[in-house]
């Protein structure tokens, strides 16, 4: 049975569990049934209160096309405008004004307004003008600043992640955590906060993509030590959520 070992360890929490490694059998048939049973629970000492039917189209639209499994990343056809939208829907400025005191707002609420978050952007094939290679996003001038250029292989994305669907892919976002910009002020409990930040960047992020016609997959099948060898980030900023589209 082979099956892909995942290391999820950051050194800021104090979770050894498995000793930070994971391993899930490669072949979905070999996993337990409890893994794919999916659990509703359900209160009934007194009647349901049936929910009227909500208004706003828009957004459930989205919610309803929202596609982020396997299988469903066929053929990204991602513009730099798209990317663009993406990231500004992300992480970036919310754009309002100085006077509401609002300029330094994101488009997600943050713990403590410590926006612990980076993002990075790895391009395995060319998008636009944007040569294939790693960018970061920068946030308050909304651009793209290369690190460097790179014609990724299969063989330099396999390292990334093993799951092979993955590796035609036109690139992925990763999300990573200056950790000391929260914890300093929350201590551990700063840990919890980034984690749920990193959550609503990435929704975000999905449901912009979705928006665009381009299905965003979150994946924690990662090896996020490779992800940050190439960048050279040290154990300050580590990856915490990457998405592949
Ligand atoms: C935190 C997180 C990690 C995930 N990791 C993986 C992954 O490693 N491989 C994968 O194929 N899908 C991954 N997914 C996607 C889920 O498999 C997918 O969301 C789920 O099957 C439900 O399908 P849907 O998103 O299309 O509704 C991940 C989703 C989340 C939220």
């Amino acid at each position: 049975m082979t099956a892909f070992l995942y290391n999820f360890f950051h050194n800021e929490t104090n979770d050894r569990t498995e000793k930070g490694l994971i391993s899930i059998p490669e072949d979905k048939n070999d996993w337990p049934d409890s893994w794919k049973k999916i659990e509703y629970k359900h209160y009934s000492t007194f009647k349901s209160i049936v929910l009227p039917k909500s208004n706003g189209a828009l957004f459930k639209e989205l919610l309803v096309k929202r596609r982020s499994s396997e299988g469903y990343m066929l053929d990204n056809n991602i513009t730099l405008s798209a990317l663009s939208y993406i990231l500004q829907c992300g992480y970036g400025l919310q754009g309002g004004t100085k006077e509401e005191g609002r300029e330094e707002s994101r488009t997600v609420p943050s713990g403590g307004k410590r926006y612990p978050l980076e993002v990075y952007v790895y391009l395995f094939k060319r998008v636009n003008e944007c040569k294939p290679g790693v960018y970061h996003y920068g946030v308050k001038s909304h651009t793209l600043e290369p690190i460097f250029f790179k014609d990724f292989s299969y063989e330099d994305i396999s390292l990334f992640t093993p799951q092979k669907w993955l590796h035609d892919s036109v690139g992925m976002i990763s999300v990573t955590s200056v950790f000391s910009r929260t914890i300093e002020k929350y201590g551990s409990m700063g840990y919890r906060l980034i984690l749920l930040e990193a959550g609503h960047v990435a929704q975000n992020m999905i449901l912009a993509g979705t928006e665009k016609g381009i299905n965003i997959i979150p994946i924690a099948g990662i090896n996020s030590e490779e992800i940050e060898k190439v960048i050279g980030l040290g154990s300050r900023e580590r990856v915490v959520y990457t998405l592949f589209l």
